[in-house]
């Protein structure tokens, strides 16, 4: 089971905390024939989560890329941003049964990854349940589109 569709191209950002694990996931996902659109940042030099963070969120709500991964060095900056955007669940994982659960539950578009507290082998675990794991539907399709904010 996998929730990429073939025509469907992964978007993915981070900070420079997170950018070695990036490109770690983008080698990794490439071996197994995913595509991504890397929204930057492009080099370890220290930068702003926000900057990249939006227009990953943007891409991912536009249904121009499905699902998305963004890393900074907890998580939580890059996370906070991205749950900004009204068509984003952006779910924070450090272990597979989490991502599992952000699928299954929460029918997460956006996988979260704290690239100071996790190992490469650990995220790449994570990646790999997030992307095998549907969305369970039923009660909680319910709870899910009680989320967003009426405008
Ligand atoms: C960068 O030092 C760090 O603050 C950032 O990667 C992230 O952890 C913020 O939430």
């Amino acid at each position: 089971m996998t929730i990429i569709s073939n025509d469907k191209t992964v978007a993915i950002c981070s900070d420079h905390a997170g950018y070695e694990l990036k490109n770690a996931i983008i080698e990794h996902l490439a071996n197994k024939g995913i595509k991504c659109k890397d929204f930057g940042t492009h080099s370890s030099d220290s930068c702003d989560y926000p900057d990249y963070a939006h227009p990953c969120a943007r891409a991912v709500e536009s249904g121009e890329c499905y699902p998305g991964i963004a890393i900074c060095g907890t998580g939580n900056g890059i996370g906070m941003t991205l749950n900004k955007h009204q068509g984003i669940r952006a779910a924070l994982c450090w272990d597979v049964e989490l991502a599992k659960l952000a699928r299954e539950h929460n029918d997460a578009n956006v996988l979260v990854l704290p690239a100071r507290f996790i190992t490469v082998d650990k995220a790449l675990e994570v990646v790999d349940a997030f992307f095998a794991t549907p969305f369970e539907g039923g009660r909680h399709a319910r709870r899910v589109a009680k989320i967003r904010i009426e405008e």
